[in-house]
């Protein structure tokens, strides 16, 4: 297959940067869609941490192009942040691996103080954000007042329109939110220094990719967030502000519908949520300490500590439905290890009755009993195993059963974080 996707089937998290740089070794272009740098990667090539926040995972591989689709939302500071960073390391020095959708939106420091202004502002009842301006910079978009990256080429009109637009936000900052406008001083500079820098990689992606998969080249889609945390899918209101679906590359890299082979569902052998909102089936106390510290739980972009759950096969199965997963890469199985025994939610109970699906609405208003099932752990270290064959009997059986209730088969299983630790059981792109 040509086009893949890979999507997050729980709140994000799941440890799909590692399965892109790794699936990127066989793909020609990585295109990241929808999201912004709210998102972020954490990946361990050559024993070297990389965090990753706009540009795609294919960075990491020599000659790869790395796309950034028009469904994107791009703090345009943090890119060359990011971009110099990554040439710092001898990434993307290659002219023309690096693509920005002319028709992406930026983040602009007032959304910044916007979304962080209204979480303080929440307070108890705050959604939790990365506070990036992530959602305003969306509802800008909506609104038809938000600066795309293609506005900078007639940069008098640009700068008109951020000044009314950085005035019309302070106003509200000031007057709603009781908090300090954004200085209008050195804004415009800085956009200078934008123009200057990212004018050479402005471009009609939607056509390139268009082109590129006429041509026969391999591309990437890398999905950011995950299922849950989908503005249409998601446990709304503790949800992101972009489609997190699969179905989101077509808007989001204007792809047309039905050019997209595969969508590989990304897992974590358990559950993880940052920020607020329901998870019906959280772990407290020891057990979660425990496996937020082994698994290094804490935010990539954020640093915040992760809240930690049991593994919830009605969140996969839905995130299997809505995306179309072909395949399942699970993570983390080793962070497990030691753990005896797992317990596998299959179900809810609501209000005496079992349910098989996520209830409709705020699963903040159902009152939801998780139904387990009980596994044996296994205490064999499973973090050199490259073959299903080279697992302990009893994380086979485990993944066996996350398998068979997320119907859908298992494609690929993380036993660490190196790019190295992982069972291929089906690529993708060699299928
Ligand atoms: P926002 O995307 O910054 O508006 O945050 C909205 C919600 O999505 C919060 O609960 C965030 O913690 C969560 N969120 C956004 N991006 C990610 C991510 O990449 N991983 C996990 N949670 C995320
Ligand atoms: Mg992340």
């Amino acid at each position: 297959m040509k086009t893949v996707a890979v999507v997050g089937t729980q709140w994000g998290d799941e440890g799909k940067g590692k399965i892109v740089d790794l699936l990127a070794a066989d793909a020609d272009i990585v295109v990241r869609f929808q999201g912004g740098n709210n998102a972020a990667h954490t990946l361990v090539v050559g024993g070297e941490k990389f965090i990753l926040r706009l540009v795609p995972a294919g960075a990491l591989h020599e000659g790869k192009v790395c796309v950034i689709g028009n469904g994107t939302v791009v703090d345009p500071i943090a890119l060359i942040e990011e971009l110099d960073k990554l040439r710092s390391h001898g990434c993307l020095t290659n002219d023309g691996t690096f693509k920005l959708a002319s028709d992406a939106h930026m983040v602009m420091p007032y959304h910044r103080a916007i979304d962080r202004a209204r979480e303080t502002r929440l307070g108890g009842r705050a959604i939790g954000t990365t506070g990036f301006g992530i959602g305003p910079a969306y509802e800008d978009k909506m609104a038809r007042c938000g600066l795309r990256f293609a506005d900078l080429a007639d940069f008098k009109s640009f700068s008109e329109k951020l000044e009314r637009n950085l005035a019309d936000k302070n106003l509200y900052l000031k007057a709603v939110l009781k908090a300090k406008p954004v200085g209008a001083a050195g804004l415009i500079e800085q956009m200078k220094t934008v123009r200057r820098r990212l004018m050479p990689y402005i471009c009609d992606t939607a056509a390139y990719l268009d082109d590129a998969i006429a041509n026969g080249r391999r591309v990437l889609f890398e999905g950011a967030h995950g299922t849950m945390l989908d503005i249409d899918h998601g446990t709304y209101p503790f949800v992101t502000s972009s489609s997190c679906l699969a179905s989101a590359v077509f808007a989001g890299a204007g792809l047309a519908p039905g050019s997209l082979e595969a969508v590989l569902g990304i897992t974590k052998a358990y559950t993880t949520r940052v920020g607020g909102g329901p998870f019906p089936t959280e772990i407290k106390g020891k057990l979660g300490d425990r496996l937020r510290t082994e698994g290094g739980e804490f935010g990539s972009a954020t640093g915040r500590p992760r809240r930690i759950g049991w593994f919830d096969a009605v969140l996969t199965r839905q995130a299997a439905r809505l995306n179309g997963v072909w395949g399942l890469a699970v993570t983390k199985l080793d962070i497990l290890t030691g753990i005896d025994p797992l317990k596998i939610c299959v179900a809810y109970e609501i209000k005496g009755k079992r349910c098989e699906r996520m209830p409709p609405g705020d699963l903040v208003t159902h009152k939801i009993k998780p139904i387990y099932e009980e596994l044996p752990g296994w205490r064999e270290d499973t973090s050199d195993a490259r073959a299903f064959g080279d697992l302990p009997a009893n994380a086979r059986r485990y993944l066996k059963r996350l398998s068979e209730l997320s119907d859908v088969e298992i494609a690929m299983v993380g036993v660490g974080a190196a790019r190295e630790a992982t069972i291929v059981l089906n690529n993708p792109f060699l299928n």
